[in-house]
């Protein structure tokens, strides 16, 4: 166990700093081993403090103080304190003054990826959250916005690139020297965290961008030499993100120029330091030969995520990280409606939904489960969070919702308007909601300050002699760690009454009249509301859009059911319907409560989906996919056995492949690729369906379905048709799916990206030696420790994608996962703490797995030198 338990920091003890900085001149000489850093600050007392004379105490972390000057005058050892974590000057004028300071790093030993570090041979920065302090003494703290201007200085033909935040200013050769320098000017003031700086032998590509009000913005991406050609995709994708955010909330680019660099060793996946976008290069690098659908749909969404924060986080940054979800899940929100407009709304939509139940809701239901805005944390970085990137954005969308498109655009511009160049909080956001919309949000208010997934229980109830139909709700959250007790919520309901022809019913609610939104609002715990003159019986289709994040328990008939899934006019509601079907057929297989008659009912109804011309590709993709084994696993909710949930999901799947046996040879055959591999919408959604298909077949009929993957897989031009077919074989245990693996490998081995691909295909492969696949897999000479994404491709990527062979009865997973803890934890802590995030649903399994997981978990905590990272996720969920 650890010795010194690390202490939580709370929202309560927020105070603004003693002394601001206004400005800050860095000078880099780089080196990759001993990189010489000066920096000159100037401070002025905080006018916002009434006490005066308190020392200043600047962070500072694993770098080594040479000189420090305060006014010019070189400061002696008794005037200042250097600790492992800080810089403390014990007397500073009651002025403004100025601090000069030089400090050494060595970045080629930088590991944790955090300050400067070198990756791929380039010199890299990542500040996000407090990886400033790792670069100078500082106050690493959002509230304190300065300044920048960055000279940076290096060998000119090892380094010819020199990029930092900002408007170039001046560049040349150091005369007599192999030496040349830059100087990078940000006239914009910024929190350190967006400081970045990018120097190496990198190449790059260019283009223009003409701004609404007509200036030109010349765009730059920069990758790793050889590279050059893979960047079309993310430069028409910055283009796309510009306009659109000039468009959907009148905001326009400020610098002269933008420039995004990839890096092949990044923890996360990208940064929006401003005007100088550092990306994961899996973010950025995309031909049809080695990206998928997938990776050109993430590549256009991250892109645009990062440029969005330019308003949403930058020109209006978090006045400390508790308020992290104002720029979170605002810009998440953001980029969300972004790919909406751009592709289909109904699809994006389903999708984030997904994403929502795969990640957030585990959380939200399990030992980490936070409010979107924590009120302590120990470590700032694991509270990067589904909850607050996710249910952050869920809120702005409710809110949207709530007081609809134009209030909240005239909200949105009053935000813009108010707090630019400030550190603001989420309390400023919502009164800018309430104020342009005259609504009183003070209830709604405790989405961001209440964990936890609320239930929703519907009951209908129609009276065919009054005309009158009568929905009680009742809401409920469960008790979260520190939150027992829990206060009702302000929900938007979307709502449609259903007739029997398909038809939505006028929505009269009584003591209202009719509604001119399909809206209603429920605040209290339990709420009826009556509607008038309903014709017929209706079958009710509630949280239309998903327009709340919660868990709708609305109890329908399977025939009920059955219908919205054929006619709801909502689409998100026919896809939800049939996840709700399908999710009660594993749950009765799970049970032994099975009937075939279900099953068929439920086939023939995907039948008429997959059969009728009008629908959407994508949308018929989607509603062949089953609710996920841990949504299997979390409705069960107690004493789960993954293999028998794994079994009972896939008994499912192929008693429907086989109903459908004839469609789904039809679909692949009308989806072939008619030529080049492009990656608009309708090609990417023929292929979804494609793939969707194929992975079926192989459960339906192996021997055919396996000859259809093989010979896809051999004739296949792009990558998706690759990954496509191998992700249909890895589901059985089979000899070709091995035989394909290494054809896989044999075949892209050179390149970087595709080798996580085969690690994670790897890591999905069905079948009792999961876990000793992936110990073999770790002492592959392509598998590197230090390299976060092949520890998510192989690791995260066997929790995620493979809970039968995580949660494996005999203990193998959680050790192999654990194991991997250990070993990550000392070289990057914040790539071993996510992985330990993995374990967060142990609770909900039999008495035999959850035995095993806690013993893993205590193994790990009796690690002495645990990282506060690692420390504060695995104590949590070994204390549940
Ligand atoms: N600001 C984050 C990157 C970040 C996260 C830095 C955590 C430091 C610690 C960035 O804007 C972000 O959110 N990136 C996401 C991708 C995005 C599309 C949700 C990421 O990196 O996963
Ligand atoms: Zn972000």
């Amino acid at each position: 166990m650890k010795t010194d338990t690390p202490q939580p920091i709370h929202l309560a003890d927020y105070a603004p700093v003693p002394y601001l900085i206004d400005s800050v001149d860095l000078d880099f000489r780089l080196d990759p081993q001993d990189t010489v850093v000066r920096s000159r600050l100037t401070l002025r007392p905080n006018p916002a403090r009434s006490d005066r004379g308190a020392a200043l105490v600047l962070d500072g972390e694993r770098i080594t103080l040479q000189s420090l000057a305060l006014d010019g005058t070189v400061l002696q050892p008794g005037q200042y304190r250097v600790e492992a974590q800080s810089l403390t000057i014990m007397e500073v004028p009651q002025r403004a003054f100025t601090l000069e300071m030089v400090t050494r790093c060595n970045p080629s030993a930088n590991t944790e990826l955090s300050g400067l570090y070198v990756s791929g041979g380039v010199f890299c920065t990542q500040c996000e959250a407090e990886g400033f302090r790792r670069i100078t003494y500082f106050h690493d703290r959002p509230d304190v916005m300065a300044r920048y201007t960055v000279r940076i200085e290096a060998e000119r033909e090892q380094v010819p690139v020199l990029l930092s935040n900002g408007n170039p200013r001046e560049d040349g050769v150091i005369g007599g020297t192999t030496r040349h320098y830059a100087v990078w000017d940000d006239p914009f003031p910024k929190p350190s965290y967006l400081f970045a700086l990018v120097a190496g032998d990198l190449g790059s590509v260019h283009d223009t961008f003409t701004t609404a009000s007509g200036r030109d913005v010349a765009l730059g991406i920069y990758v790793l030499k050889g590279k050059e050609d893979r960047c079309a995709w993310a430069m028409d994708s910055l283009k796309a993100s510009m306009r659109w955010d000039e468009q959907r909330f009148g905001r326009e680019y400020d610098l002269d120029v933008f420039n995004i660099v990839a890096v092949p060793d990044f923890n996360m996946g990208a940064m929006e330091n401003k005007g100088l976008n550092v990306f994961n290069d899996k973010y950025i690098l995309a031909n049809p030969e080695t990206a998928t659908d997938a990776d050109y749909v993430n590549i256009e969404a991250i892109i645009a995520h990062e440029y969005f924060h330019n308003w949403t986080g930058n020109r209006i940054t978090c006045r400390d990280w508790f308020q992290l979800c104002l720029k979170e899940g605002l810009t998440v929100f953001r980029d969300q409606e972004f790919t909406s407009d751009l592709r289909s709304r109904a699809v994006k939509r389903i999708a984030d939904v997904k994403t929502l139940r795969a990640r957030q809701f585990p959380e939200d239901n399990g030992p980490l489960a936070h409010p979107p805005r924590p009120a302590a944390y120990i470590e700032i970085n694991n509270f990067y969070t589904p909850t607050v990137y996710e249910k952050g954005a869920e809120i702005c969308r409710m809110m949207l919702t709530l007081i609809g498109e134009q209030a909240f655009r005239k909200a949105m511009d009053l935000y813009f308007e108010r707090h630019d160049g400030e550190a603001a909080t989420v309390e400023q956001f919502v009164q800018c909601m309430a104020e342009a919309s005259g609504r009183n949000l003070a209830q709604f208010f405790t989405w961001y300050t209440q964990a936890g997934t609320p239930t929703l229980t519907a009951e209908g109830q129609y009276d065919a002699a009054t005309r009158q139909y009568t929905l009680t709700l009742e809401q409920k959250v469960k008790p979260t760690p520190g939150q027992a007790e829990k206060q009702p919520l302000h929900i938007p309901l979307g709502i449609g009454l259903v007739g029997p022809d398909g038809a939505d019913m006028p929505l009269d609610l009584d003591g209202v009249g009719t509604l001119n939104t399909p809206l209603i609002e429920m605040t209290e715990q339990r709420q009826s509301f009556r509607f008038n003159n309903v014709a017929k019986r209706p079958v009710l289709s509630l949280n239309r859009g998903f327009s709340a994040p919660v868990m709708l328990e609305a109890n329908l008939p399977t025939a009920d059911e059955l219908f919205l899934m054929g006619h709801d006019s909502d689409s998100f509601n026919r896809w939800e319907a049939g996840q709700r079907l399908g999710r009660n057929l594993v749950l009765a297989a799970y049970r032994g409560t099975a009937t075939a008659a279900d099953v068929s009912a439920y086939a023939a109804a995907l039948k008429k989906i997959i059969d009728d011309a009008a629908t959407d590709d994508a949308f018929k993709a989607l509603m062949l996919l089953l609710p996920s084994e841990s949504e299997i696993a979390a409705a069960i909710g107690a004493d789960v056995d993954t293999d028998k949930v794994h079994a009972a999901r896939d008994g499912l799947r192929r008693a429907i492949a086989r109903q459908l046996a004839k469609e789904l040879d039809d679909i692949w055959v009308r989806t072939a690729e008619p030529g080049p591999y492009r990656p608009d919408p309708a090609s990417t959604a023929r292929r979804a369906l494609r793939q969707t298909a194929l992975a079926l077949m192989v459960m339906g009929n192996p021997a055919h379905g396996i000859k259809a993957a093989l010979a896809e897989f051999d004739a296949a031009h792009n990558m998706s048709a690759e990954i496509g077919a191998l992700g249909a074989l890895v589901q059985i245990d089979c000899p070709e799916r091995e035989a394909a693996l290494d054809q896989f490998h044999a075949r892209h081995a050179h390149e970087h990206l595709l080798v996580d691909k085969w690690l994670l295909l790897n890591a999905q492969a069905q079948g009792p030696d999961a876990a000793a696949r992936i110990t073999r897999l770790t002492q592959h000479p392509d598998f590197k420790w230090t390299t976060p994404n092949k520890v998510y491709a192989l690791l995260s990527g066997f929790v995620g994608a493979n809970p039968a062979g995580f949660n494996a009865e005999d203990g193998s997973g959680f050790r192999v996962i654990a194991d991997a803890i250990l070993k990550i934890d000392p070289v990057n802590p914040q790539v071993a703490s996510r992985l330990a995030t993995g374990f967060r649903s142990c609770k909900l399994l039999n008495s035999s797995r959850k035995s095993a997981a806690q013993a893993e978990l205590e193994r790990i905590l009796a690690e002495p030198s645990l990282s506060r990272d690692v420390f504060e996720i695995v104590s949590k969920i070994a204390a549940s």
